[in-house]
């Protein structure tokens, strides 16, 4: 259900409830060139440029599966910095990045889907992976297209690929209570 939500009408639409939440921890949580997975309607291309003080050129990626979103976002910023991809293996034929970010994208993907999708990430992140959400099955339950994962479940998946946890900050999110969105940085060992 959660991959298919996105290419509803609701989905495609969607814009993510948290925009002014973490965006410029979330940028200085990202070094060198950045891939950025399920990029949505480009906010965090913008807030990147802002914290560097830079324009987009090629140190920066943005992917999305949904294409309504990816059109979109061609008309707030250069198209090359922008595509379409069917899925997460997509990534697998793509050149490396420094830093590959999924900033509320994970917690949207399906539980059978997420450690091959961990696999992909990775596969792309020359240094560091960089997530951005709300943690805790138990604490938001699961709603049809979100699944809240707990710290460990990313935390195990990516220490088994080579990654150890080198940053984290709890980001209090007024919309929900204060309760805080987790900003997390993996950095690959050795
Ligand atoms: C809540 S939005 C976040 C957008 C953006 N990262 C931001 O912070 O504003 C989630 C995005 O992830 C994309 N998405 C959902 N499932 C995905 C998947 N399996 N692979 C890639 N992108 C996905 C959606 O199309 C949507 O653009």
């Amino acid at each position: 259900m959660s991959r298919a939500f996105w290419f509803t009408k609701k989905g495609a639409k969607n814009v993510n409830p948290n925009p002014e939440v973490g965006e410029e921890e979330t940028a200085s949580f990202c070094e060198g060139s950045v891939l950025d997975f399920g990029c949505g309607f480009g906010r965090m291309a913008t807030a990147l440029c802002t914290h560097r003080a830079l324009a987009l050129g090629s140190w920066y990626l943005g992917v999305d599966i949904v294409p309504q979103r990816i059109q979109a976002v061609h008309k707030t910023h250069t198209p090359a910095h922008f595509q379409v991809i069917d899925s997460h293996f997509d990534l697998l034929g793509l050149s490396q990045f420094d830093t590959v970010l999924a900033r509320s994208v994970l917690q949207h993907v399906e539980d059978d889907e997420i450690e091959d999708t961990l696999v992909s990430l990775t596969t792309a992140a020359r240094t560091a992976v960089v997530v951005c959400e709300h943690l805790g099955r138990e604490k938001w339950g699961k709603a049809s297209f979100s699944y809240n994962r707990d710290f460990e479940a990313y935390d195990d998946i990516l220490r088994s690929l080579g990654f150890d946890l080198s940053k984290r900050l709890e980001i209090p999110n007024p919309r929900y209570n204060n309760e805080p969105a987790s900003l997390l940085q993996w950095t690959r060992h050795g």
